[in-house]
């Protein structure tokens, strides 16, 4: 297969080589990514967007005809064409000055990197990426692009997947070492493109504790502008997302690129604007802190990003990342079931409670319809409050009386079922584990590690401490009919150190953290397959597609004030579907902002996403209490429309101050659901119209009993009545009309 000659054109070929024109051809419903060959050695990436019927492509290079096409009669030169190449896998310290994707050392030192073009294969298929998540499928082809760097003795294989029926592409590289001596990787990206001339802005998602994802937009200025965490984890504070779109792109109109790191860890992305205005457009793992020590005969797998363009805007490129993780990256079995509606004790109780406590808040809960009781942090070890016992995972029998199994069955027997939350990657240093593993924690021998929210990070490049965190785990789902478990992670790295690893293997310390927890996480839910597992990090910290591929539905945010949900949900769901977003109606004032908001309100806008209560059941008003069942039985109603239809922005407080709306239509556009949210009001004010989207144009649609074209809903809008006060939501359902 590794000559283009040997393999049958396919009929239905999303990717093919042109022999004559040395051009690579990746296509999808909607749109072509093109590189070639040129001088026989380097692969240039020569076109992304909008489909292309042909593969005369390669005069698109033709930019500057005597450098670029003839490099061997210019090698005297040859930083000229090097440094405005739009190299498909930059390298560095050879004339390319831009950002490189990738930095090797040898054992005596530096050394630069010059990838060759060796060979090619098409897959009908998609490898896995080893010990790391990455999307799945039938129906898929893959494009393999071998490098090679003979002097190093190095292997680069560029992976390019499609899957039939949507727009992304999947990247990543695989790294080998072929030499007999170890090699040191300082930085291997996954995915780089050129995005060629014009003006653009970027798109990225900032934040912070309780305020995650912030959309931001700026305008790609000349050098290098990026987007990084080197926490650890995806983090609160940046996103492992970029979009570069065309000045003034809308949700509807202009041309958008985007990558999203199906990773959890540390992570870059970068857009550089070179001197001659070309933009190169990268994402990877984070090469700050990173150093991989690649033996010989080694590989080094760099995570996948999923890159999407849309040549209409933001609301295609979100259809194009909701269909394929629903469809390519969440467990099968739990993309479409209806999630269990739940109650967690966290914001109710905090760590004060008791088993009584944890009972009558699911007795009251299980009579107005709730079906899942959570019982969040403070169940194990002596944990009264955060300072204590992470790592001592067994049940606290002086609060939870009769242990733990008599809990869960007297919780079952109300016809609800149980879930529970851990903290498996930590240590507290007050704790028995501490006391007997101080080298357990990630530290650098001879200084105090800082704590954050008094704990300390496991150390997981140790086998035996993955073997300890997994037995803590499976051991309590053994103990008790456990179908759910809150998996959080509470602090970012510091003093990054391994008492074990070799000097040279410090720099592995965080990518093999990431690794190992997707091992457990992965190792869990072979055990407990019908587990449903959530994963959290402090609210949204680790919010990405590395934790969608264990977890179906992670914790957006500690936030659950609604009015801030509406900003963190919004920019969430850029990418992510509704049906993994963690939201909870919570009690008022609200624990992070102090804001009253109605109970109405809380329930409409946790709706956009997985649904549940966090609060104490049997203390809230009464008149909240007795809207619950009815949010319930709303939830469940529009549950599959929620999980499984096309999710569209209408409008966004942020941008207008006042009111927020959005919509989800089902696939076969039969019906729809939206939901204006009157964030303040406005005297003197009358009524809005608001422009529905993705209905079918030809049709007519019932809303409230009234029937209305679908063209006039769409171009003219739905009148909305501006409502008394503050902070009101409704929710509109559209039912399409038989003719
Ligand atoms: C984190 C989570 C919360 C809660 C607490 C418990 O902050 O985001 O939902 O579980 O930990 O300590």
């Amino acid at each position: 297969l590794r000559c283009p000659e040997k393999r049958a054109r396919m009929e239905n070929d999303m990717i093919i080589f042109d022999e004559k024109e040395k051009i690579f051809k990746i296509d999808t419903e909607n749109t072509s990514y093109v590189m070639g060959v040129i001088d026989e050695k380097y692969l240039v990436h020569i076109y992304y967007g909008k489909k292309l019927t042909g593969t005369h492509l390669a005069y698109l290079l033709d930019m500057d005809k005597e450098e670029l096409s003839e490099i061997h009669i210019n090698y005297g030169e040859k930083s000229s064409f090097l440094d405005r190449l739009p190299m498909e896998y930059p390298t560095s310290g050879m004339g390319d000055f831009r950002q490189s994707c990738i930095e090797v050392a040898e054992d005596i030192g530096k050394y630069g990197v010059e990838l060759y073009y060796e060979s090619y294969e098409i897959i009908d298929g998609k490898p896995e990426l080893e010990g790391l998540p990455s999307t799945f499928g039938d129906d898929v082809q893959t494009l393999c692009i071998n490098l090679k760097d003979d002097i190093l003795k190095l292997e680069v294989e560029l992976r390019y997947s499609v899957f039939a029926g949507n727009d992304a592409v999947m990247r990543s590289a695989v790294i080998s070492n072929y030499g007999d001596k170890p090699l040191y990787l300082d930085k291997v990206l996954s995915a780089c493109v050129e995005l060629g001339y014009g003006q653009n802005e970027y798109i990225t998602l900032h934040g912070s504790w309780a305020r995650e994802r912030r959309i931001d937009r700026q305008r790609v200025g000349f050098g290098y502008h990026s987007v990084e965490s080197s926490r650890g984890i995806s983090s609160h504070q940046e996103h492992p997302f970029m979009a570069v779109v065309s000045e003034g792109a809308t949700q509807e109109t202009g041309d958008v690129y985007a990558m999203n790191f199906v990773y959890s860890g540390n992570f870059v992305s970068f857009i550089e604007k070179s001197q001659f205005g070309s933009q190169r457009f990268a994402m990877g793992i984070n090469p700050r802190g990173f150093c991989w020590k690649l033996g010989a005969g080694e590989k080094f797998a760099a995570p996948e990003v999923v890159m999407v363009y849309s040549d209409s805007g933001l609301d295609k490129m979100t259809s194009t990342f909701h269909d394929l993780y629903r469809e390519h990256l969440i467990r099968k079995s739990w993309v479409y079931s209806k999630r269990p509606v739940l109650i967690n004790n966290w914001e109710g109780t905090y760590f004060d409670f008791d088993e009584k406590k944890i009972f009558d808040i699911a007795k009251e809960a299980s009579k107005h319809g709730i079906e899942m009781l959570v019982m969040d942090d403070g169940w194990f070890g002596k944990r009264n409050d955060d300072r204590t016992s992470l790592g001592d995972w067994f049940v606290n029998e002086e609060k939870l009386k009769g242990g733990l199994k008599k809990l869960v069955d007297n919780v079952n027997s109300l016809g609800m079922k149980f879930g529970i939350w851990f903290e498996p990657e930590m240590i507290s240093p007050e704790s028995e584990l501490y006391k007997k593993h101080p080298d357990w924690a990630v530290h650098i021998e001879g200084r105090e590690p800082g704590q954050v929210r008094n704990q300390l990070v496991l150390d997981l490049s140790r086998r035996e401490v993955i073997e300890y965190v997994y037995e803590s785990v499976a051991s309590i789902l053994r103990q008790a009919n456990i179908e759910y478990v809150k998996w959080d992670m509470n602090r970012p790295f510091t003093d990054i150190g391994s008492s074990e690893l070799d000097a040279d293997r410090q720099g592995e310390i965080m990518h093999r953290h990431t690794l190992a927890v997707y091992e457990l996480q992965g190792r869990l839910l072979k055990e407990f397959p019908y587990l449903l597992l959530e994963n959290c990090s402090s609210g949204g910290a680790r919010f990405d597609p590395g934790m969608l591929y264990f977890s179906p539905q992670i914790w957006c945010s500690d936030d659950t004030d609604a009015i801030e949900r509406l900003a963190i949900q919004e920019s969430t769901a850029l990418m992510y579907p509704l049906s993994v977003i963690g939201a909870h109606v919570s009690d008022c004032p609200n624990h992070t902002v102090g804001r009253v908001t109605p109970f109405k309100t809380r329930g409409i806008i946790a709706m956009a996403g997985t649904f549940g209560y966090e609060l104490d059941v049997t203390k809230i008003p009464e008149e909240d209490r007795d809207m619950i069942a009815s949010q319930v039985e709303t939830y469940k109603k529009y549950c599959p429309l929620i999980q499984s239809g096309d999710y569209y922005r209408i409008a966004s407080y942020q941008n207008n101050h006042y009111f927020d709306c959005y919509e989800i239509v089902s696939k076969d556009k039969k019906e729809a659901i939206f939901v204006f949210v009157q964030v303040i009001a406005q005297p003197n004010m009358h009524s809005i119209r608001v422009k529905l989207k993705g209905l079918d144009n030809e049709a007519k649609y019932k809303i409230n009993g009234t029937v209305y074209d679908a063209d006039a809903l769409m171009n003219g809008g739905f009148i909305i009545k501006r409502p008394w006060g503050d902070f009101q939501a409704e929710l509109f359902h559209i039912e399409k009309i038989n003719d």
